[in-house]
């Protein structure tokens, strides 16, 4: 279940590799998430500022993770640092309301479709109570998601997820439901039904078949959790009416496009309005700030008729954190600015790609983002895997010895933050990749000639 990723011998490791030996004696894979467990490779930071971050071995990179997303502001942002601190000095976590909790749900409310929103800790506590918001407003137990796509690390939806051999995934008008690991019960998997991003035949086919019982349709409006692969247009509106036809709701897991794709997320960027919304990383800035939220009527089944709680939804820290980063989205330039250096990013190494006689496409938007050897946008999980996407992974690994940490899997979007908004920070991306798609096409044509030979 854990990552590996080759080494790569110029960065200096020595004292992580150190820690990671210290770790793995008490840390299963020595990271306490298995997506971060990359074996003898496992990255331990040290500090991070802006749009750069720095090792326990000292090397430092150009962030093109963010934390997974988290950090649209940049890292250690003293704005909103400086308004937590003052919000904790009046006490952390009472298990009581406080307005910090207020206003967020506010601003969530004020910057996108929701009427009423809830706070969770996590990405996942917010899918899974969405899950069951939706469950218990129809009274059905089924959901719909696609594959390719991650809604956390609940068991309600770890299904079809990153197969890496998608044969798995079996017939595309009849989906297998692949359990991403051991521990999820055949009862609730058997609750999953999983269909391929962008085909609306085959989701038709499943309403027609089990559309009683079909709660809700939870889905990345972009796939942020397989490339950033986009919908195509019509699709999204399609699957609004869809689940209106069948009377099931429309869950968007905006967890990752989130008050980063628009300030009222991809809802606004797509125009088209679901039920219920999850959001997550990007409305903390790195603190642990999730919610919910969804239309007055759906949303009225809490608090009576679904249980949610949690000692720490809603506690100062995040609950702060969130209200300093949704006023700074909302009031200033903030995603505008992130934007422009995803498309000087986008124009830099879209331009050495061109150079070298590639094709290429970029998936998402320029603040999310993935790079495709081909012309033509894929249009789901089983595309993606038939792309050439064994030279982005290299380019990314690669990446690492010229300044820059992108996530070193193309599954994994790019992402940016506003400090990426920098003349040095995007030279120094656009030059980080071009040398690592110099080397690794280099090392391609070497491996072609030895095999030949
Ligand atoms: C779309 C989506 N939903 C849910 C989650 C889970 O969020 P968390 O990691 O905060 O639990 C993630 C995490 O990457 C995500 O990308």
């Amino acid at each position: 279940m854990s990552i590996s990723y080759p080494t790569r011998p110029t960065v200096t490791r020595d004292r992580q590799v150190e820690m990671w030996r210290r770790a793995t004696r008490s840390l299963p894979g020595g990271a306490s998430s298995n997506f971060r467990a990359w074996g003898e490779e496992t990255v331990y930071v040290d500090r991070g500022e802006g749009a750069r971050i720095w090792d326990l071995d000292g090397n430092e990179y150009i962030d093109l993770r963010m934390g997974y997303g988290t950090t649209i502001l940049g890292h250690g942002d003293p704005g909103i640092d400086d308004y937590v601190s003052e919000r904790m000095r009046r006490g952390v976590s009472f298990s009581l309301t406080s307005e910090d909790e207020v206003r967020v749900a506010e601003l969530i409310c004020e910057m996108t479709f929701c009427e009423m929103a809830r706070m969770t800790v996590s990405g996942t506590e917010a899918t899974m109570h969405a899950i069951r918001v939706a469950r218990g407003y129809t009274g059905r137990d089924r959901i719909v998601k696609f594959e390719g796509q991650y809604h956390g690390v609940h068991d309600y939806a770890l299904i079809s997820v990153y197969p890496n051999d998608v044969s798995e995934l079996g017939d595309r008008s009849n989906p297998l439901k692949v359990a991403w690991g051991r521990g999820i019960p055949q009862a609730i998997a058997e609750t999953v039904i999983p269909v391929p991003y962008n085909d609306l035949e085959t989701l038709r086919n499943v309403f027609e078949q089990q559309g009683e019982e079909i709660a809700a349709v939870l889905i990345e409006p972009l796939l942020g959790n397989a490339q950033g692969i986009l919908p195509q247009p019509g699709f999204l509106q399609a699957v609004r009416e869809m689940t209106r036809e069948f009377g099931a709701l429309l869950i968007f897991d905006e967890v990752k496009t989130g008050f980063r794709v628009a300030r009222g997320g991809a809802a606004e960027l797509f125009g088209v309005v679901p039920d219920l919304a999850t959001y997550a990383k990007a409305m903390g800035n790195g603190y642990p700030a999730a919610a919910f939220g969804g239309t007055r009527e759906v949303m009225s089944v809490l608090p009576d008729k679904v249980s949610h709680g949690g000692t720490y939804a809603g506690n100062r820290v995040a609950a702060a954190a969130a209200t300093a980063v949704l006023r700074r989205v909302r009031d200033t330039d903030a995603l505008e600015r992130m934007d422009a250096a995803g498309r000087a990013i986008q124009a830099g190494i879209g331009e050495a790609i061109a150079r070298r006689g590639l094709p290429y496409v970029f998936t998402g938007v320029p603040a999310i983002f993935g790079v495709v050897f081909q012309e033509e946008l894929p249009a789901d999980y089983r595309a993606w895997a038939d792309s050439d996407h064994h030279l982005y992974d290299d380019i990314a690994v690669r990446m690492r010895d010229h300044g820059c940490f992108p996530e070193p899997d193309s599954r994994e979007p790019l992402f940016v933050s506003v400090a990426h908004d920098d003349p040095e920070i995007i030279a120094g991306v656009v030059e980080g990749f071009t040398v690592a798609l110099d080397e690794a096409l280099d090392a391609r044509a070497r491996s072609l000639a030895s095999a030949r030979s």
